[in-house]
């Protein structure tokens, strides 16, 4: 196992096709961006129980190792991000460097489990359209909402073909997820941290404060961008990232 390799992780309640326009420009890169278990067409068990952050990177690493891949660089949004931490805690030896996209290295507090619970309560009773309609105005910038109908047609899409229990599994799997903000001062390898100036979910000043605990991070902002950076302004999240590869690749 020699090959290195770009893995794109996708957020919640998304696809690998969040990444399309990543995968137009990394041509020199060799990209792997799966489907996160219960995601797109992937299998959904039906038992939230089985999802974790934890299970999400073993399902990772073992693609990896069917695909010969021995290093990588992570690419995670949002809850991506969440399982590139959990990558770094369970491969750092195999993690060349990390791009960590609107995402946070924070727990969920008592308030945003509970929000979890209502939100797989509104999976399960009204399915992905009710989803999809109320998380639309977090996850998109409002320059996005008001000027590009068709961005917004795409993700309303993707959100509402993921799998119910794939949705209620994830959810679980976050609010369930470890601290991770006492890992980011351990992060030996470079890290390139993107957020979207208009990100209500994961906004830009934690990510910067976030940056500012990893020893060897850039911090980039995406202007007129929401939580959804890699498809509201694909251009210039593009040049973040390929500046960045182009250094540490
Ligand atoms: C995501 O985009 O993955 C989610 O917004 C993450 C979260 O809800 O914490």
């Amino acid at each position: 196992m020699t090959k290195s390799a770009v893995l794109l992780i996708h957020g919640f309640p998304f696809d690998h096709s969040m990444w399309r326009h990543q995968l137009d420009v990394l041509s020199r890169w060799e990209c792997v961006a799966p489907n996160l278990c219960g995601a797109g067409v992937s299998d959904a068990p039906a038992d939230p129980d089985e999802y974790s952050m934890a299970a999400y990177a073993r399902d990772l690493t073992a693609l990896l190792d069917e695909q010969g891949i021995e290093s990588v660089v992570l690419c995670g949004l949002s809850m991506g991000g969440y399982i590139t931490f959990e990558l770094l805690r369970q491969i750092p030896a195999r993690v060349r460097a990390a791009i960590l996209c609107d995402t946070k290295s924070a727990a969920d507090t008592p308030e945003a489990k509970r929000g979890r619970g209502v939100l797989a309560e509104t999976a399960r009773s009204l399915g992905t359209r009710a989803v999809a309609e109320e998380l639309i105005p977090k996850v998109l910038g409002r320059e996005t909402r008001e000027r590009q109908p068709h961005v917004v047609r795409e993700v309303r899409q993707m959100m509402e073909r993921q799998p119910v229990a794939g949705i209620v599994g994830a959810l679980r799997a976050m609010r369930e997820r470890p601290d991770s903000t006492a890992l980011l001062g351990r992060i030996q390898v470079p890290v390139l941290v993107i957020a979207g100036d208009d990100d209500q979910i994961t906004p830009a000043a934690g990510m910067q404060e976030m940056a500012g605990a990893i020893p060897n991070a850039e911090f980039v902002v995406i202007p007129d961008a929401g939580h959804l950076a890699p498809l509201e302004q694909p251009r210039a999240f593009n040049t973040a990232i390929t500046e960045f590869l182009a250094k540490v690749g």
